[in-house]
């Protein structure tokens, strides 16, 4: 099996998705399936599949396909979801809030134990079952629970500072949606920029591509 460090970040990034679709499929109560059955619902080739999955030492039998208890078992170990990592979250504006509440960190191996922000006014309100803290009190609070993930929903211009400071305290982690890409410049520090506009502009380009060749369709006809 590889060592998971060796696995291609492409690999690596279809692996929620295989997660997500395996977690459907147990639900359904489907017990086993093929790659060519996998990869029709995933619109993926079955050899992309199976290429992706012998990074891990491969899962299937010839013959039987995939178990898919088992699968979705062995992906989460891989994804790290039986981990627990505790996870805090800066800011708690609207953001903030909207991740705090409707993100089930539990299933995706993060367990969000504090959540943080610089406006006196929001110290001390509930959301997600958990009292938004001042940010005053994040020294203290690392220092007794090490957080070892720190969602930032932060304005960019505070970012690095706080990832800075964050680092410092022991966090390993950014899941960072500040419109602000955040630098790996340390050592063993995990970084996801996440920018829902660059999945809208994904989205815009191809409406364009596909809006142009029905123009040029209608121009021919
Ligand atoms: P918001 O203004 O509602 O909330 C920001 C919160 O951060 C406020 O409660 C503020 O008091 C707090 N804050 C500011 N500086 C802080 C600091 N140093 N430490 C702790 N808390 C601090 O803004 P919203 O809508 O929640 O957006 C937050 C950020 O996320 C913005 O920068 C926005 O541009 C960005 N954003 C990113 C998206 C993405 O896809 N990556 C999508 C939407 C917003």
């Amino acid at each position: 099996m590889a060592k998971h460090g060796s696995i291609s970040n492409s690999v690596i990034k279809r692996l929620p998705r295989y997660y997500r679709f395996l977690g459907e499929l147990l639900k359904d109560n489907i017990v086993r399936i093929s790659s060519r059955e996998l990869s029709q619902k995933m619109k993926l080739t079955a050899s992309q599949i199976r290429q992706d999955l012998n990074c891990f030492g491969g899962f299937g039998q010839q013959g039987y396909g995939y178990n898919v208890e088992e699968l979705h078992n062995e992906i989460g170990k891989i994804l790290g979801v039986d981990k627990h990592f505790k996870t805090i979250l800066i800011g708690a504006g609207n953001l903030g809030r909207a991740i705090a509440t409707h993100i089930n960190f539990e299933t995706r191996g993060c367990h969000l134990i504090g959540i943080f922000d610089v406006n006196p006014a929001l110290t001390g309100v509930e959301v997600a079952g958990i009292r938004i803290s001042h940010t005053s009190d994040i020294t203290k609070f690392c220092k007794e629970n090490q957080p070892v993930i720190a969602v930032l929903c932060i304005p960019k211009a505070n970012t690095q500072r706080i990832a800075d400071e964050l680092v410092k305290l022991g966090v390993k982690a950014f899941w960072n949606f500040s419109h602000y890409d955040l630098s790996i410049d340390y050592e063993n520090i995990a970084v996801e920029n996440v920018h829902l506009g660059d999945s809208l502009l994904t989205l815009a380009y191809n409406t364009n591509v596909i809006c142009e060749e029905n123009d040029t369709d209608k121009n021919k006809a």
